[in-house]
């Protein structure tokens, strides 16, 4: 079993929790994640691990409530457990001396841009850090993105905090400058568009891919994603992806696939 010891609440619908979890703690690397089942009936959700303490054995997560299983792991209390936590899952992100980097986060995505952008500046990368949201009260984590950023640029769709606009629009004024890699995780749409941007300037770009995940050990098929016309399994061959070869559309599109499974359970 694994304790959940501390949750917080970080906007509206997103929720941070502190588990137990020594053994994942011990081995986790930026941009891997876990597959959570809260209990004998409950669906597996993959989750990226926000963040992880060896001593203590703890791990943190921070997901936003979209479906039926995240508001019931978002019901779970202080000291209550979790059934299982499977991880950690997939391939760690490439963590190198690149240069320049701009990490771009789109909503919740923050969270799971934080431990990429922490390693990459102890890589002695400059850190150029673009955080977005709808409006101000949905932006999280800004002060824990601007300590591992070099630059901290936040962008609001209704201005009301930051720029005004789409992460897009501030990347789109940055990449005047010499950028030798461009990391994105946030909602579909959104790395599309940052990889339709970064294309043109010729910057390598890479795409952390969250779809629908059941085992989380390659078996299912569930995760398949395209990538430069090859099939490509999320969870044992990502997450991480070069933006400019994913196909976005049958992403977008697979990711639709369990809408109707979603409604039915959510109405329950
Ligand atoms: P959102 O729709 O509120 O978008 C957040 C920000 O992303 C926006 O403020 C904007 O700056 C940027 N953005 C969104 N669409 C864009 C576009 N077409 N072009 C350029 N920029 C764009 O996001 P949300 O409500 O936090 O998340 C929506 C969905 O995305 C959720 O279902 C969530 O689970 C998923 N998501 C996936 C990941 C991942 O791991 N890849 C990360 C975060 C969110
Ligand atoms: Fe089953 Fe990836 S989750 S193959």
């Amino acid at each position: 079993m694994f304790n959940v010891i501390k949750k917080e609440i970080l906007n509206q619908s997103v929720k941070r929790m502190v588990i137990t979890a020594p053994d994942i703690a011990n081995k986790v690397l930026p941009g891997q994640f876990v597959v959570i089942r809260i209990n004998e009936e409950g669906e597996r959700i993959p989750l990226t691990v926000a963040s992880c303490n060896k001593k203590k054995g703890i791990i943190s997560i921070i997901f936003q409530e979209v479906g039926f299983t995240t508001r019931k792991l978002g019901r779970l209390k202080e000291g209550d457990a979790i059934l299982d936590i499977l991880g950690p899952l997939g391939h760690a992100a490439e963590i190198k001396k690149y240069g320049k980097v701009v990490c771009v986060a789109g909503g919740v995505g923050v969270a799971e841009v934080i431990p990429v952008a922490d390693a990459l500046q102890r890589a002695h990368n400059k850190v150029i850090g673009i955080i977005g949201a709808r409006t101000k009260e949905l932006i999280i984590l800004e002060k824990e993105m601007r300590l591992f950023s070099d630059e901290l640029y936040i962008a609001t769709n209704d201005g009301s905090y930051g720029q005004e606009g789409l992460v897009t629009d501030v990347l789109r004024s940055i990449l005047e400058q010499k950028i030798d890699l461009v990391y994105a995780i946030g909602p579909v749409p959104m790395m599309e568009a940052v990889a339709n941007l970064t294309r043109d300037y010729k910057i390598k770009t890479i795409v952390s891919l969250n779809p629908v995940m059941v085992d989380g050990t390659g078996m299912c098929g569930s995760c398949r994603v395209s990538v430069g016309g090859e099939t490509k399994f999320c969870c044992v061959d990502g997450p991480d992806f070069d933006g400019h070869s994913v196909d976005f559309r049958e992403l977008a599109e697979r990711l639709k696939l369990f809408n109707n499974q979603e409604s039915e359970m959510s109405a329950r």
